[in-house]
């Protein structure tokens, strides 16, 4: 942002006292782009947003009582228009600040607090003086909604710009009128569509929906903005075509596709929030309405644990951020199903990758690959050249040498681990990181044979790597604080959030699913069809079912799983996925697994079954569900991870566990630990040892939050 000079501006006295996180001043913009003193007559308001000790702006009810403050005083001044920016390098406004939902208890009481809100963003619009948001970077939720409560909204070209109204993430949807305003403004379709999906768009979509009235270079932004104020165009206004569908004969129309799009991404016992946002606008709520909504969600089920799972990224980015990681090129060894996207994705994110591999055809086939993942990322062709330029696919592994990490994606065998290893020490810089993303080896088996064996740890991607969130991030015996600090905050430098575990067979996530996806297999022994098992992990709330899970991940990489952990959770591996393995069917990658699949990697089944066919004789889901969350009973017991929480976000963001349940912990203690206790008593009893409660359930301390350390 420009600088305001202030020597040149005209600082009269604030008549209230002063704020923390606002800060008003008065004057007229120079051509260039300085605040200079004006005749009073002349004068416009600049209100800049800098939330006090954070590095991004979030409206607290603190600082929305600053605000209404701040707009009294310029009220009271009488300018000639108002100017609001933020000082923040990371952007304009990210939203509400989220933290503050799990204080409020009670619906009424967050009504209030969201009425509160709404009444403070309606002073602008009644102002007899024009006002403008000048925007860059994060323009989210409530930061939106402030935007639009303004007459003009312009944004910096090249700065970033991102507009959304990502509440229905956090089972919310937005409360400060923008259910109202936005329809108006860009139309109804494109509107709901941003409401529903909680997706954020680019300056130049916004600008071409008219959400915003100009792109402008930064340095002229002060003056364009002065401009709009002095000129006062009319105000944008979405075009009739974009408005029929608000016309009363068309709502029940729009309401039933709206519906139908619903259902197919989320269940609304368990997402209420999409629905919500079409109710309100099929009844073409007033503001005081979608106040009065947004209480009920925020205080309930969906919303807290969505906010919790939150919070709870928020917080290994936090840990993540506390040390430099020095890392400028990586290079990935192993371009197969995990090593390809580790690439790809490392170089989306701005790194210097090379990729190595034996095969030359399937190196030509990550590049491919890689090549049509930039290519729907960014829509920007000198972006793409750019990601492309950094990705570089290196048969013979020059990269080795000059990389500062270097990660390893191969086979999931031993041998060639530590032959590779071996080979990686003597070429890899002395202070270069060492990564392995084995799914099952105990580290110190990969360390042994290296001459320094503390440089080597587990970064523990999923699959597929370039849209799961977690990388477990795992500690071997020898590994040194130095190089898990850099490798976890290299990990959120890639927008990945990094898990510490212990180096554990599994560790945490394939420790919790393999009983899971185990018992999915005993399901289709027990005769109960593959479609029928998918259909009822889904129905909960999982993404995908187990047994296309399982085709994902591979049956290769399911059965070395399974054989690692038969020994330590004491069960058998099932011989139906033996069987598949020998027969070369290893999953989605072979076109064939459990189920078959076509050219695009979809399995080819019946979509849905009948609900009144599924077995009601076989208890699915519980089975399903109870052996996993006795095993994340196991793995807080024994401390693989360090607490409940850890649990919670690993099994949400690596494996997609329900979020709207929080994760398993969480609901864990929805259920009660006696009651969870007894039925795995009961499964026991009818279907073997496998059920047996865990000590851990009659120790309710391990669930408490206060056992796990907080750094
Ligand atoms: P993959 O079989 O798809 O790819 C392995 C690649 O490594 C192949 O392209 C092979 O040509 C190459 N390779 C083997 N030895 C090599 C060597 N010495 N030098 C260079 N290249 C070599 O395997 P995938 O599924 O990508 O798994 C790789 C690793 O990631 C394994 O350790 C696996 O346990 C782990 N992993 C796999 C996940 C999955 O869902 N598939 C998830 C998380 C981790």
């Amino acid at each position: 942002m420009n600088e305001v000079s202030e020597s040149s501006a005209v600082v009269r006295p604030i008549a209230h006292a002063p704020c923390r996180h606002w800060r008003v001043e008065y004057g007229a913009i120079d051509t260039t782009g300085r605040l200079i003193a004006a005749e009073p007559n002349q004068e416009i308001a600049l209100l800049t947003i800098d939330v006090a000790g954070q590095s991004t702006n979030a409206l607290s009810r603190e600082v929305m009582e600053e605000f209404d403050r701040s707009l009294s005083d310029i009220a009271n001044r009488g300018v000639q228009g108002l100017i609001i920016r933020s000082a923040k390098a990371s952007g304009f406004i990210a939203g509400a600040d989220v933290r503050e939902f799990e204080n409020v208890t009670d619906a009424a009481q967050a009504a209030q607090l969201a009425r509160q809100a709404q009444l403070t963003l309606d002073r602008l619009p009644a102002f007899a003086f024009p006002s403008v948001a000048l925007i860059h970077g994060f323009c989210l939720g409530g930061g939106l909604e402030v935007a639009l409560a303004c007459t003009y909204r312009v944004a910096l070209d090249g700065a970033g710009a991102r507009f959304g109204l990502p509440e229905v993430r956090l089972g919310i949807h937005p409360g400060f009128a923008g259910t109202v305003r936005l329809p108006r403004l860009i139309g109804h379709v494109a509107a709901l569509d941003l409401m529903m999906t909680g997706r954020s768009i680019d300056a130049r979509t916004a600008r071409r929906l008219g959400l915003v009235d100009d792109v402008v270079p930064e340095r002229h932004a002060l003056f364009a903005a002065q401009t709009f104020i002095q000129r006062r165009p009319k105000q944008q206004r979405a075009p009739w075509t974009r408005r029929l569908p608000g016309f009363r004969p068309l709502r029940p129309l729009v309401v039933r596709g709206l519906e139908r799009r619903a259902r197919k991404q989320a269940d609304p016992d368990h997402y209420p929030a999409p629905y919500r946002i079409i109710d309100l606008w099929r009844r073409k709520a007033p503001a005081e309405e979608e106040a009065a909504s947004l209480g009920e969600l925020l205080v309930g089920r969906t919303s807290r644990n969505l906010v919790h799972v939150f919070l709870l990224g928020e917080e290994l980015k936090r840990r993540g951020r506390r040390h430099p990681h020095g890392i400028q090129s990586v290079h990935v060894i192993g371009a197969g199903t995990m090593g390809a996207d580790i690439a790809t994705w490392a170089a989306a994110q701005g790194f210097r990758v090379s990729l190595q591999d034996q095969q030359p055809e399937i190196l030509a086939r990550a590049v491919a690959r890689a090549a049509g993942f930039f290519q729907r990322r960014f829509k920007d062709a000198r972006e793409r050249q750019a990601a492309m330029d950094r990705f570089a696919p290196d048969l013979a592994g020059h990269g080795l040498r000059r990389a500062d990490l270097v990660i390893e994606a191969i086979v999931e065998k031993l041998d060639a681990k530590r032959a590779l290893f071996a080979h990686i020490e003597e070429a890899a810089k002395p202070d270069a990181v060492l990564a392995t993303n084995t799914s099952s080896i105990p580290l110190e088996s990969i360390a042994q044979g290296l001459g320094d064996p503390s440089r080597l740890l587990g970064l523990h991607f999923f699959n597929p790597a370039t849209r799961m969130q977690l990388v477990e991030l795992v500690r071997g015996r020898q590994t040194a604080d130095a190089a898990l600090n850099r490798a976890r905050a290299w990990t959120v430098a890639i927008d990945r959030l990094p898990l510490d575990v212990a180096s554990n067979p599994g560790f945490l996530v394939n420790r919790v699913l393999t009983p899971y996806l185990l018992e999915a297999v005993k399901l289709l022994e027990d005769g109960v069809a593959a479609t029928a098992i998918d259909q009822a992990a889904v129905d909960f709330g999982m993404p995908v079912g187990p047994i296309e899970l399982a085709d994902t991940v591979g049956l290769d990489i399911c059965l070395s799983v399974a054989e690692t952990l038969s020994g330590p959770l004491g069960v058998p591996v099932p011989q139906e996925l033996r069987e598949l393995v020998a027969q070369g069917r290893l999953g989605k990658k072979t076109g064939h697994g459990f189920y078959r699949y076509d050219a695009k990697g979809r399995p080819r089944r019946p979509r849905r079954i009948n609900s009144g066919r599924l077995p009601r004789h076989i208890p699915i889901m519980e089975r399903l569900v109870l052996r996993l969350l006795n095993e994340a009973m196991v793995c807080l017991r024994e401390r693989i991870v360090d607490g409940p929480d850890a649990v919670d976000a690993g099994m949400v963001y690596g494996a997609g566990f329900a979020p709207y349940l929080g994760g398993p912990v969480r609901y864990a203690e929805s259920l009660g630990s006696t009651g969870i206790g007894h039925s795995l008593y009961r499964l026991s009893q009818e279907y073997g040892e496998r059920f047996s409660p865990d000590p851990g359930w009659s120790q309710p301390e391990l669930l408490l939050r206060a056992v796990s350390p907080s750094d």
